[in-house]
């Protein structure tokens, strides 16, 4: 035991636990671990045996989240990426390889399309925009070299559904991969990979977490996709620095202990919401999956979680916490009510545990021109919402508020 100031201050007290159990999960923050051996450093190393080295490769909080993010898609693996671009980035890197072909939706995340359009085309995959609700035109976009087809469960921000099981179909009889971001829903809405998906990616900085102060990603992995690929995952997630941070994880997990209470209260409000507010004369759509009148109500029925439908209520599942409105008149419109409306401040994400609004044509789909913005449905006076937590009344007063200073 050292006596002197300078040799105490930088050794490790260890702090015995007696056997008591933590109700809750410690932090793991250390970068490193101490082993034992050479024999065991390079077996632990290896994933030759349980037990961790460094950080980059696996931590205890990153394997804890993963378990749970498994368990909630039924997946064979999870891994835990330091944001959700960094799950499809990590997709792509371990999925592709030069001369491969990807198809991926025309209504994906911005960031996703420039992803594999900017960056991987620098490394010779090339890839092609093709319209994933109308499945009977897509068998002729694959080709021999398609080897991944990226969808969205519900795209931002018309959310619009596509049939996964039929994609799964198509995309598995040209020998592809079928990866579904299902950000917008997550598992307490819909499980991609019980319905033919190989790979699910969650950005688990929006209502996974759920309290607006993390950014992680998870990528799961299902039962059917082979063993190499599963390695090629674990092996670039380690590599290529992809990890999450054990802060992030610990509370990402502890905000996984609400996941199910919050998407059902949020999705609850938002259906009340969509309800309500399509009466009034300023509004002329709600866009939201769970009304009869979106278009894929009955598809979305079929394909969310009817197991998560809430009992004492008519809805067979949930829908969902994202709902968006087309006001009537243009761009000075929309800033009007944005600006007319404090309780609900525009903030260009989602998932918040406070409701939250955004300006699609300003933020996410800002680089797209006008008219392909206008083809995906996204005009100037386009507002969404991410429901939060607090009441309905409280929302639709804000909202009807803000709506009436319009003068419609
Ligand atoms: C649908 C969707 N996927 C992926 C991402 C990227 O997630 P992250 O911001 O965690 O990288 C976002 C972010 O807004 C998103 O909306």
């Amino acid at each position: 035991m050292p006596s002197r100031t300078r040799d105490i201050c930088p050794r490790n007290i260890e702090l015995p636990l007696f056997g008591s159990r933590p109700a809750r999960p410690p932090i793991h923050t250390s970068a490193v671990y101490h082993c034992d051996s050479p024999e065991q450093a390079q077996l632990r190393l290896a994933d030759q045996e349980p037990g961790y080295v460094y950080q980059r490769g696996k931590h205890p909080n990153a394997e804890l989240l993963s378990e749970k993010c498994r368990q909630l898609h039924r997946a064979d693996t999870a891994l835990i990426t330091s944001s959700g671009m960094a799950a499809i980035a990590l997709a792509l890197v371990a999925c592709l390889k030069q001369g491969d072909h990807v198809l991926i939706s025309n209504r994906l995340y911005g960031e996703t399309g420039l992803i594999v359009e900017r960056e991987f085309s620098r490394f010779g995959i090339e890839s092609s925009q093709v319209d994933l609700l109308d499945l009977d035109q897509l068998p002729s976009e694959f080709r021999e070299n398609t080897k991944l087809v990226i969808a969205e469960t519900i795209s931002n921000p018309t959310l619009r559904v596509v049939d996964l099981a039929g994609l799964a179909d198509l995309a598995h009889q040209s020998g592809a991969l079928l990866m579904v971001d299902n950000t917008f829903a997550s598992p307490a809405v819909c499980q991609p990979l019980e319905l033919g998906a190989d790979l699910v990616v969650e950005s688990m900085s929006k209502i996974m977490n759920g309290h607006g102060d993390l950014m992680l990603g998870a990528l799961c992995v299902g039962k059917q996709c082979d063993q190499p690929l599963q390695e090629r995952l674990v092996f670039a997630n380690r590599t290529w620095g992809f990890s999450g941070s054990p802060m992030d994880c610990w509370l990402a997990e502890r905000g996984l202990v609400t996941l199910f209470p919050r998407v059902a209260t949020a999705s609850a409000t938002a259906l009340r919401v969509a309800r309500e507010l399509g009466q009034h004369a300023a509004v002329r759509e709600i866009v939201y999956p769970g009304l009869e009148s979106h278009p894929d109500h009955e598809l979305a029925k079929r394909q969310f979680d009817q197991a998560n439908a809430p009992s004492d209520d008519s809805p067979s599942c949930l829908f969902g916490h994202v709902l968006t409105l087309q006001l009537e008149g243009g761009l000075e419109t929309a800033t009007r009510f944005i600006q007319s409306l404090p309780e609900i401040p525009f903030c260009p994400s989602l998932g918040e545990p406070m409701t939250t609004l955004s300006h699609p044509a300003s933020t996410s789909h800002r680089s797209l021109t006008v008219a392909n913005r206008e083809k995906l449905g996204i005009f100037p006076a386009t507002i969404r919402l991410s429901i939060g937590l607090e009441s309905p009344e409280f929302i639709l007063e804000a909202l009807r508020n803000s709506l009436a200073d319009l003068d419609f």
